[in-house]
């Protein structure tokens, strides 16, 4: 038997699945760990955390799956992106790991800009610009802020790579993760030395980059014995989570869509050859499929944001869901869906943690704006699950202005598991919905990369087509779309209404 492990380093838990050579899912488990917020927008995460979420939920899978060491052929690694893992000469983690919706690296951010003498020059070196979850500034915010840490600094690793680290003993990354570091030359897939020159990095605080499918190590006799498998499985190089959540929704050719609802949203689209929005709006990154790119935006907070709500205001709901052991968001979506397309004019801008695309803009806050005293719980549940969407749609109009071809949307991740929410993304998009036979996103799509190091398959494209299939329809329909398509506009104009605000609020300190 050749079984694949695909294992996903994600913000709020790790999972890990085992795929057989169908592409059959054979068991799973998750893992979660705290998320520390020290200061208002600062996000962190303890790598020790990710590793014993590793070893747990890979050791849960060979038991459930009752797996031998020797039926385990490769492992995939994915995981949240951008996040910097610096360690010193003795492979010691040294403070927490920034995560990917830290905000706190704009001056950074604007001394990387000055660094290489603007904007534009910096697009042209790595294909996008600074933004403040990014990896190269937060080496600088280290070297900045951390002086002590900074001299100790021997490596920085992205969090699945940390994990590949500690699984194999070597430091490799691969493309499509790299590219969020903001030190890749993205159109030439290695790293940028006239950045790192620029920037006064050394090259080798960085891990040899990779194809994703390339094999990248072999585990520790140690580590082997530890998990119960092999010193003859091998580690592939995996992805970023989104390009492996993208590979898990089969977008790995042109024409094809991916809305992924998770903690943050992303809109990702597949390209045969380097696009770049001169704007630096959406990002262009190297795709996990060897030698193509993909472009995304990102919202930071978009099941976050519901994540929020539920959090701060339905505790009464989470116990009784636990008690009845269903979900609180069940409940949540039941009353959203008593309200009508647009929420009776209450909208909801969800800059929890700031925005990334397509403001860039650190200081922007989440907002309910419009309520009256007509409106209730499910108005405001309804305007999140709208307001996330237009977000996206902010991302699909770039897509669209870029013209990258769009022929359909495939929806995924836990938001997308609500029919409410797919039918508000058709409607908000005027485009019909799919869903696809996996919903288990980064974590297959990373197994089938290992499935295509091992030899298993030879490409990622021949695994996708032989694994994935479209099981779910949904429709646009016509009266949500138009009252969604004169919507949409007011929703854009009131992020440029508060801008000034929003900056003006963060300004006064929290
Ligand atoms: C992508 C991004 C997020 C994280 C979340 O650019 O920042 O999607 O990868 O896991």
């Amino acid at each position: 038997m050749s079984v694949f492990l695909g294992i996903d380093i994600g913000t709020s838990g790790t999972k890990t699945l085992a795929i057989d050579e169908t592409g059959k899912i054979l068991a799973s488990a998750v893992d979660e760990y705290p998320c520390y917020v020290p200061k208002p927008l600062w996000s962190e995460q303890e790598p020790d955390d990710w590793w014993n979420a590793t070893v747990n939920t890979v050791r849960a899978v060979v038991k459930k799956a009752k797996l031998k060491p020797a039926d385990v052929k490769a492992i995939g690694l994915s995981g949240q992106m951008h996040g910097s893992v610096f360690l010193d000469k003795n492979d010691k983690v040294i403070r927490r790991a920034l995560l990917w919706n830290d905000q706190r690296t704009a001056a950074e951010c604007a001394e990387i800009e000055s660094r290489v003498g603007g904007r534009k020059k910096l697009i042209k070196l790595v294909a996008n610009p600074a933004l403040t979850g990014f990896t190269a500034p937060k080496i600088l915010w280290l070297r900045n802020h951390e002086p002590k840490n900074f001299d100790k600094l021997r490596k920085v690793l992205l969090p699945k790579d940390e994990i590949r680290r500690r699984l194999t003993g070597e430091y490799a990354t691969e493309v499509s993760d790299a590219s969020g570091m903001l030190l890749l030359d993205v159109a030439k897939r290695k790293w940028s030395k006239g950045l790192l020159e620029k920037l006064e990095l050394d090259e080798s605080l960085l891990a040899t980059c990779h194809e994703s499918e390339d094999v990248t190590g072999q585990l520790t006799p140690q580590v082997a014995e530890l998990l119960g498998l092999s010193t003859d499985c091998l580690v592939v190089g995996g992805a970023g989570d989104c390009a492996a959540g993208a590979v898990g929704n089969g977008i790995v050719k042109s024409g094809v869509l991916s809305t992924s609802i998770g903690t943050s949203g992303v809109m990702f689209v597949h390209s045969d050859d380097v696009k770049i929005d001169p704007a630096g709006r959406i990002h262009t990154f190297c795709h996990a499929v060897r030698g193509k790119w993909h472009m995304m935006g990102v919202t930071l907070s978009a099941g976050g944001s519901l994540q929020w709500f539920r959090n701060a205001l339905c505790q009464a709901e989470m116990t009784a869901a636990a008690k009845q052991k269903t979900s609180a968001y069940e409940a949540l979506n039941a009353e959203a869906q008593q309200v009508a397309a647009g929420s009776e004019g209450l909208f909801f801008l969800p800059y929890l943690s700031g925005e990334r695309t397509p403001h860039a803009d650190p200081h922007a806050r989440g907002s309910f704006v419009g309520l009256t005293l007509a409106h209730g719980r499910g108005h405001m549940v309804r305007s999140i699950l709208e307001g996330v969407t237009y977000s996206l749609r902010d991302s699909l109009e770039i897509i669209r202005e870029l013209k990258v071809p769009v022929r359909q949307i495939r929806a995924s991740g836990g938001g997308s598991k609500s029919p409410l929410w797919r039918q508000i993304q058709a409607d908000v998009f005027g485009e019909q919905v799919v869903t696809i036979n996996s919903e288990e996103g980064p974590g297959y799509g990373v197994a089938l990369l290992a499935a295509v190091g091992a030899g298993a398959y030879k490409s990622i494209e021949e695994a996708c087509a032989a694994t994935i299939r479209v099981v779910s329809e949904t429709a646009p329909q016509k009266a949500a779309v138009k009252r969604y398509n004169a919507a949409f506009p007011e929703y854009q104009q009131l992020y440029r209404s508060l801008k000034d605000d929003f900056a003006r609020i963060a300004a006064l300190g929290s």
